[in-house]
């Protein structure tokens, strides 16, 4: 081969190699994921870090019940609109998030004009007309849905958080989710979605539940695993046990909202500390370590598990703070040794 022609081929490699992103590298494996906020796609910078890396979005808010249909008949579409036309225009899939949570949830959905509580079937048909008219505007570029969000307690004798959804209707609700959500979009896969979900209790409970709820034909198709972690925990037995319990009872695995934390902390509650640790050569080695485990885990499971999403761009917009250095990307949209340890460089 002449030398100019090697050279060619050698530019061409590089180049070739230097558009990899994490979507490429792990192509064969699942899709990779990002949740966004309405200024990742206003900034240049993140949106060409969105399109190299990432072949799957979620907004982090926008299309959360509470900031989407605030009133009766109010809706609130242009910060989800936003990002669903970006990725429209980039041919980027989307997950949907979240139909029902107990957290910024359309609350006025429990009361009437004058403030009392209104029975159940009233609920229903309110709840049925934001599942539906939601997932009907969003249909063509949204291929999965949270339905339901974070139903199962952290402890206590109680399998089922005590929210108002529960206190109203029992476990129905996430039957009767799940169906308006069928019925709006066939096509579209339905996730029930959790934290703390390879906590032994919990995640008991959470697979007894969708046991039921299935065997009842309630149309759950998948798990999502949200994988809020840190550089200690989950162990890979502790994550393995809990993929080896789900992935045999559900067609669909996603990780949802994956970020390792510097601190001891876990899971998505919102009272958490932002104190994090200064990022010295100790800590970054077992952010990076703990990030190689879980992406090996991954794809071991990677004939259930087919997408991975991490929760938030960068480090600089997390909602965990900077200071607990959770992402791939530094505050300057920056790689770190986490991300050229899963990209193989
Ligand atoms: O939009 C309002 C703004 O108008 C107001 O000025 C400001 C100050 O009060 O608040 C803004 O709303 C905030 C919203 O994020 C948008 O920034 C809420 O207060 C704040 O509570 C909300 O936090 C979000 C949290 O869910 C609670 O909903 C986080 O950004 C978001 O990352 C987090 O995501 C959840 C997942 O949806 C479910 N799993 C757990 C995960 C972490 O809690």
């Amino acid at each position: 081969m002449k030398k100019g022609t090697l050279l060619l081929l050698m530019f061409a490699l590089a180049l070739q190699g230097q558009a990899q992103g994490l979507k490429d590298v792990f192509k064969k494996d699942f899709l990779m994921g990002v949740s966004l906020n309405p200024r990742n796609v206003r900034n240049a910078a993140e949106q060409d870090l969105i399109r190299k890396e990432f072949n799957s979005v979620t907004c982090e808010n926008a299309m959360k019940p509470g900031p989407l249909h605030p009133s009766p008949g109010v809706w609130k579409w242009e910060e989800a609109d936003r990002i669903a036309n970006f990725c429209r225009e980039n041919g980027i899939k989307m997950r949907g998030h979240c139909l029902v949570w107990h957290n910024q949830f359309a609350d006025w959905m429990f009361y009437d004009e004058s403030g009392n509580p209104v029975d159940k079937e009233t609920f229903y048909v309110r709840l049925k007309d934001h599942i539906q008219t939601v997932m009907n505007r969003y249909k063509d570029v949204i291929y999965a849905w949270d339905v339901v969000n974070e139903a199962m307690s952290d402890g206590g004798d109680n399998p089922y958080r005590n929210s108002k959804l529960y206190q109203l209707c029992g476990d129905e609700f996430i039957a009767k989710a799940f169906q308006f959500a069928r019925e709006a979009d066939p096509n579209a896969i339905l996730f029930y979605n959790d934290y703390n979900e390879c906590d032994r209790r919990k995640s008991r409970n959470i697979y007894n539940m969708v046991l039921k709820m299935r065997a009842n034909g309630v149309p759950i198709d998948g798990i999502g695993m949200q994988g809020h972690y840190n550089i200690y925990k989950p162990t890979v037995e502790e994550l393995d046990a809990a993929l080896a319990l789900y992935a045999p009872l559900v067609e669909h695995i996603h990780v949802t909202e994956l970020d390792v934390r510097v601190n001891q902390e876990m899971g998505g509650q919102l009272r958490f500390s932002t104190d994090g640790a200064a990022l010295s050569d100790s800590i970054q080695a077992l952010h990076t370590q703990q990030y190689e485990r879980l992406f090996k885990t991954f794809q071991k499971y990677g004939d259930k598990i087919d997408c991975v999403t991490f929760w938030n761009l960068h480090d600089g917009c997390s909602w965990l703070g900077e200071r607990n250095h959770p992402l791939l990307f530094d505050k300057n949209l920056q790689p770190k040794p986490a991300y050229y340890r899963l990209v193989g460089k």
